[in-house]
């Protein structure tokens, strides 16, 4: 597995990644992933030429933020998940950053995934945005 920063190039595929984390009220659509270009960092997990995952960061006062992440179907529980986290806490503990940190929608489910990655959970936020329940989990670098 190849771990690569996104370009423009890559916009088409990462929108479609990122269906994975569509609800009804909520969509990362090539438009956005645009802008994310310019504001955040993005990298992309391929394996024999496909990208299959992604990851976006956001560098902010010294924290590292991971604003989305999604594998596709057919090759998650294969380790890239954690593979792009760990990628990721590299690069923040390089920036010296704090903390790695995410919001987690409830219904993702996705918990122990992040626990598994040495996460704690900080936070339950009950009927936040578009009124849904949303974790906070993090995990401090220094
Ligand atoms: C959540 C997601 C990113 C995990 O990526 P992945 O490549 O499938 O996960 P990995 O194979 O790296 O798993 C690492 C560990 O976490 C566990 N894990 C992975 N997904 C999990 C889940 N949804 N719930 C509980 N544990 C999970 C694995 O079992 C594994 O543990 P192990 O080492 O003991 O076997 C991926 O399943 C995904 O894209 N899901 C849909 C989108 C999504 O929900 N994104 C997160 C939004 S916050």
């Amino acid at each position: 597995m190849q771990i690569i920063r996104a370009r423009k190039k890559h916009i088409k595929e990462l929108a479609d990644i990122f269906k994975a984390l569509d609800t009804p009220e909520y969509k990362l659509r090539e438009n956005d992933i645009r802008n994310k270009l310019e504001t955040h960092k993005i990298y992309i997990a391929k394996t024999g030429g496909e990208c299959v995952a992604a990851i976006i960061l956001d560098f902010f006062e010294e924290a590292c933020e991971i604003f989305a992440i999604a594998v596709r179907t057919a090759h998650q529980g294969q380790g890239i998940g954690e593979s792009l986290v760990m990628f990721a806490e590299k690069i923040a503990k390089k920036r010296k950053c704090y903390k790695m940190w995410c919001w987690s929608l409830d219904r993702y489910n996705v918990k122990d995934f992040y626990i598994k990655l040495g996460f704690e959970q900080e936070g339950f936020v009950k009927r936040i945005f578009f009124g849904r329940d949303f974790y906070i989990f993090g995990k401090p670098l220094r």
